[in-house]
């Protein structure tokens, strides 16, 4: 069944938060997935997936912006509802943010605001954090700074390793991002004019539910 709710994904690699969105998507569509990386493995499961691949390389282009100029020119010809990062590897422009104010969600591997940024599971082992987990926000001109959305929340036990985290955490970020994108192309999540992230009294169940926090500021 097609959905009137159009979701453009942007990544630079494997794509598995592509792929579970792409299992789980219920109230959306997505039409088309944008790269900065042309060998991105995610890029190979959109074709088989029937959802349009767009990227060039760039060396194709004189200078980095110029390569990421042609990215945003893509998304803003598209229109979508939304857009999400998922596993995308730059920094966008504060204009093109401007552009898709409120339409733009990043799914990040820590509970931000600790750790923001790269490494994020390394610096958690280090700082002696008892819990770890992933957040979804709404992006905004700074880097995993935007208004939370949701997270969800593990505890670190003593024998964890980078390697038990990284793969504790994926299997949450693969839950959370598509229940957040589902919800949003429901209304059930809203970002308002006064940039808060509002939430259906159907939507808290839900989150109850399912053990994921909202909007939750540690
Ligand atoms: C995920 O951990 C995501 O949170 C981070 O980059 C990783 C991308 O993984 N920003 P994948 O490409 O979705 O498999």
């Amino acid at each position: 069944m097609q959905n009137d709710f159009r979701v453009i994904v942007f990544i630079s690699g494997r794509g598995s938060n592509l792929q579970s969105l792409t299992r789980c998507a219920k109230h959306f569509n997505i039409t088309h997935v944008l790269s900065n990386k042309p060998e991105a493995k995610g890029l190979e499961f959109a074709t088989e997936h029937g959802i349009t691949p767009l990227s060039r390389a760039r060396k194709d282009f004189p200078s980095v912006l110029q390569q990421k100029e042609w990215l945003y020119e893509q998304a803003v010809k598209l229109n979508p509802d939304l857009i999400v990062l998922a596993g995308y590897m730059q920094i966008l422009e504060p204009g093109f943010v401007e552009i898709f104010s409120g339409k733009i969600v990043n799914i990040h591997p820590s509970l931000l605001p600790q750790f923001p940024g790269l490494d994020t599971h390394a610096r958690a082992l280090a700082s002696g954090v008892k819990k770890h987990g992933c957040t979804v926000h709404y992006v905004d001109h700074e880097v995993d700074t935007g208004p939370i959305i949701a997270q969800s929340q593990c505890d670190v036990l003593p024998d964890d390793t980078e390697a038990t985290l990284t793969e504790k955490v994926l299997g949450m970020e693969h839950r959370l991002l598509p229940w957040v994108v589902n919800n949003i192309a429901t209304g059930d999540i809203l970002f308002n004019e006064q940039n808060e992230v509002v939430y259906s009294e159907q939507l808290r169940t839900s989150a109850k539910e399912n053990l994921f926090q909202l909007g939750r500021k540690i």
